[in-house]
């Protein structure tokens, strides 16, 4: 394997409702990182997976994820990009190609984690993993009054595993200390590098809401 996976799991999950760290959350009695970890280790092309744990939680995610695969666990930070920094520091030398996963993304398949890691290794810097807008979209102003109507045909909804040449992530991560942004490839555009997309998937859905727990139960029993 040539790929490092990068998993920031350091989140709170404020919009999934009160309880324990979202990563922690149990989707059919596993905590949802469990299900996220085995995945990407079922993926032949990972040969590193650094994990970003709610820093009270480090033991805690080491031993849980202990018999699922080997990985480096490390304490995140209070944003998303500070988890993302600090497990792309801890990468030792070797993998090239690096890809950065939500412990969120739970039911992530395999193949989608080859496809994306393929598309770097064809040569492209940046690579995201991508899915049409299905709804129509609307710009809305002050009071809720619309403004107009966006042409969704230009619209992709984003996902991860988003992958990238190791040498692109880490300087685009080195200029963007702080920023808010909330996924990797936004900071490797601020560089003027290119990103591509490739075709997502359904079953890669992030697990934010309460609804998308549910969703995933569904999913999960139904064989994902
Ligand atoms: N994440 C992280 N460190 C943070 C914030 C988020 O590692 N300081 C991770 C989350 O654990 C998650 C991924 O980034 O796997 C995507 O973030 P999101 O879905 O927003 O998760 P949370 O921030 O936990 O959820 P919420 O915003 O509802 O609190
Ligand atoms: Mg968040």
């Amino acid at each position: 394997g040539d790929v490092a996976v990068l998993v920031p799991a350091a989140g709170a999950g404020v919009r999934l409702g009160p309880g324990r760290p979202k990563a922690l959350r149990l989707l059919a009695g596993e905590p949802l990182l469990v299900h996220a970890v085995r995945r990407l280790a079922a993926a032949a092309s990972v040969h590193t997976i650094v994990v970003a744990a709610p820093p009270a939680e480090v033991e805690a995610v080491r031993a849980l994820l202990a018999p699922v695969a080997p990985v480096t666990v490390l304490p995140g930070g209070a944003e998303r990009q500070a988890s993302v920094a600090a497990a792309l520091a801890a990468v030792p030398a070797g993998p090239e190609i690096v890809l950065v996963h939500d412990a969120a993304r739970a039911l992530t398949p395999p193949e989608l984690v080859e496809s994306v890691a393929a598309a770097v290794r064809a040569g492209h810097d940046a690579v995201i993993p991508v899915l049409p807008v299905v709804d129509t979209v609307k710009e809305v102003g002050a009071g809720e009054v619309v403004l107009g109507t966006v042409d969704r045909t230009a619209l992709r909804v984003v996902q991860t595993p988003q992958g990238f040449r190791r040498a692109v992530l880490t300087a685009a991560h080195s200029a963007a200390a702080g920023d808010p942004l909330t996924d990797d490839a936004g900071l490797v555009e601020k560089q003027g590098v290119p990103v591509v997309c490739v075709p997502g998937s359904e079953y890669a859905l992030k697990v934010t809401r309460p609804f998308d727990l549910a969703l995933a139960e569904h999913l999960l029993a139904a064989g994902a």
